[in-house]
């Protein structure tokens, strides 16, 4: 396939955060379009109508992700590229974004071109990949992955709403979501750009980061049980005190993750107490939190020795605790040869390029149970994201991009990507 040019794609990819930065939650500091929410219903509809612009034929899938494909010439496994457009509460502008307009122009691009991949390619933006309240991180390609339970659909959030009945509202086929997997090898490759979000190709001096594994999650919350007294009055040795109790988990879990032989990183996000009175000892206490390595065993190990310890330390303080395991996420590696692939391309842009760990979670990983899965990432100023200080250059997404359609053309030319 001759190269395709690039026109106008720094403009188009400008105009793309533009537009969806307006499409945010006003009640949140930096940017909110949470899954579900009405600035989130809002942008899907613009980047529908993106994909159509582009030349793309699209759908809703059942899972909820919109999917856009571009008609190759009849090789039988699909190419896929895409990301997520939801953020975290109070993020930033690239987190997703980048690899849903960039896997859009991709598209626009070949078509502009006039020339045919020989895989049909599919332009998706999967739906809801952050962390939310239900627990239930990457909804949309968990549920194309054939990994959505059915008992994830139950758990609630914080104002008490079930997961299937708040993705009904939002018009979403529930049971589809659970019977419509796409299945093992049915794709030639899935691709996706998604910036850095850590500080790694910044501080290398590299444009461009070639995916080896996406880090394993094990997401866990945990309920203090204590006694309400008079803070005034309760001696302390007599106290049975849920916050402190919870606080004692949050260091232990810190310490976790401190002390981990690999990399490994352990995080609490939230913490709750009741009745949360200055001068009443605290009944009730609960807390997220998360642990992540590119390490299984590390995981497996690091999950045991929390339930224990968080037991002990809570017991010998006469507080109850009852810990649950939200979902796990095993570390997933990137495949050989997409790996291969993306430097080359790298290369061909005379782009510096190096290898890296995903820290962060990503649809990808999901996308890795239907066939080869490669990961690309650009740089994020001082390493920021999850906040609204999260940037990334024009410059180096539009390498990015650059990268992305010469991997996608390398890899439709190659009847089988190896699975390594
Ligand atoms: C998603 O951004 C995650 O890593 O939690
Ligand atoms: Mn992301
Ligand atoms: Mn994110």
């Amino acid at each position: 396939m001759a190269a395709i040019g690039t026109d106008g794609l720094r403009e188009r990819i400008q105009d793309g955060i533009e537009d969806l930065s307006k499409l945010t939650d006003d009640a949140f500091v930096g940017w909110g379009r949470v899954v579900f929410s009405e600035p989130y219903r809002v942008a899907r509809d613009w980047v529908r109508r993106r994909m159509v612009e582009a030349g793309l034929e699209t759908r809703i899938d059942a899972s909820g992700n919109i999917v856009g494909r571009l008609q190759g010439e009849g090789a039988a496994k699909p190419i896929v590229t895409g990301s997520h457009t939801d953020t975290v509460v109070g993020g930033g502008r690239f987190d997703g974004v980048v690899g849903v307009l960039a896997a859009i122009e991709v598209a626009r691009l070949v078509r502009e071109s006039g020339q045919r991949l020989h895989h049909d390619l599919l332009v998706v933006d999967f739906l809801g990949e952050e962390a939310n309240e239900f627990g239930v991180s990457c909804i949309g390609s968990r549920s194309v992955a054939g990994l959505l339970a059915a008992d994830q659909l139950e758990r609630r959030d914080l104002a008490g709403r079930r997961l299937g009945d708040v993705m009904e509202s939002f018009g979403l086929d529930v049971g589809g979501s659970l019977s419509s997997a796409w299945g093992r090898g049915s794709l030639h490759a899935f691709v996706e750009l998604h910036v850095e979000q850590g500080p790694l190709l910044e501080r290398q001096h590299k444009s461009i980061g070639v995916v080896t594994a996406i880090a394993g999650i094990e997401r866990l919350t945990a309920v203090f049980a204590g006694r309400a007294d008079h803070a005034g009055t309760m001696p302390m040795t007599e106290r049975l005190d849920a916050l402190t109790a919870a606080a004692e988990a949050i260091v232990t879990i810190e310490r976790e993750g401190c002390g981990a032989p690999v990399h490994a990183v352990t995080t609490t996000g939230r913490i709750e107490s009741t009745p949360g009175s200055f001068n009443v000892i605290p009944e009730r206490a609960q807390i997220w939190a998360e642990l992540r390595s590119i390490e299984s065993s590390w995981l497996t190990g690091a999950r045991r020795r929390l339930a224990e310890q968080l037991a002990a330390d809570a017991a010998a303080r006469g507080v109850g605790v009852d810990l649950e395991w939200l979902s796990d996420q095993d570390p997933v590696p990137t495949d050989q040869s997409i790996q291969g692939a993306i430097g080359r391309a790298a290369d061909m842009h005379g782009l510096a390029w190096t290898a890296v760990p995903s820290g962060a979670g990503h649809d990808a990983a999901h996308m890795a149970h239907m066939g080869p899965m490669g990961m690309i990432f650009v740089p994020s100023a001082g390493g920021r994201s999850h906040c609204p200080q999260e940037w990334t250059e024009l410059a180096d997404i539009a390498s990015g991009v650059e990268v992305l359609l010469s991997t996608i053309t390398d890899l439709d030319a190659t009847s089988t990507v190896a699975r390594v």
